[in-house]
């Protein structure tokens, strides 16, 4: 099968949003939000095209990355900028054939070419500290609500990038989905029942 990885464009964009509900269907809770997600991140401030990545297998899309800006805030209230990675997403017959770690190493060089110092996510931290992610607690970096947790993990794209960036993380309020509008969301997809979560995050 080939990966390739190329930036999303426009023409992708629903593409992807429909991938992204495929995969996460079910996943973490009845039903999902990442796709909503996805497509307000699009339409936010915090939006980089540049690290909005689709793979194909030929003229297939096979997964979706997208990385976006985010902010931790000091003690003395300065912001510095990072980035927010995810949602990720693999076709699900597609999984465990590379296409996620093809994706999340192109993520990283790209975001790398573009001195981005760090990036930040939530996920499974037996998948993600093969790229080199480690407890966010190692940075002196929290949640925006001053917790540490197993799965909340950063990655430094160069050495002592993070050395004076601590305090609290704060991703795009794109990320913040309320039940009315994703039901209205929803009303474009084709409908599909909820059920229970198959896995649980224990955040
Ligand atoms: C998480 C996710 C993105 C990973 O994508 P993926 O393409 O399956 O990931 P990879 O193939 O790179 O790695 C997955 C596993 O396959 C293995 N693998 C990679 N290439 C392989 C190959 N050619 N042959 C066999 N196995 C392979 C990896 O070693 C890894 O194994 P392990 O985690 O059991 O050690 C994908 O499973 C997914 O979309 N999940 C649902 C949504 C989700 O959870 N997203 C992340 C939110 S935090």
């Amino acid at each position: 099968m080939e990966i390739r990885i190329t930036v999303t464009t426009e023409n992708d964009f629903s593409n992807t949003e429909y991938l992204t509900r495929d995969v996460f269907w079910n996943l973490f809770k009845p039903g999902c939000d990442e796709h909503l997600v996805l497509n307000k991140l699009r339409k936010s401030h915090a939006y980089i095209p540049e690290l909005d990545l689709v793979s194909w297998d030929e003229d297939h899309i096979t997964g979706h990355i997208i990385s976006t800006k985010a902010v931790v805030m000091d003690k003395n209230g300065f912001s510095h900028e990072v980035l927010c990675a995810g949602p990720l997403s693999v076709r699900e017959d597609l999984q465990h054939h590379g296409i996620g770690s093809a994706l999340m190493l192109s993520s990283i060089e790209r975001a790398k070419a573009l001195r981005y110092r760090g990036i930040v996510l939530y996920g499974n931290p037996g998948y993600y500290h093969r790229f080199g992610f480690q407890d966010a607690a190692n940075f002196g970096i929290s949640t925006s609500d001053g917790l540490n947790f197993s799965a909340f993990m950063v990655l430094e794209l160069f050495d002592n990038a993070l050395q004076n960036v601590t305090g609290r993380f704060f991703e795009s309020e794109a990320f913040k989905v309320d039940e009315e509008e994703l039901n209205t969301f929803e009303l474009k997809f084709p409908f599909r029942e909820k059920g229970p979560a198959k896995i649980n995050l224990n955040l």
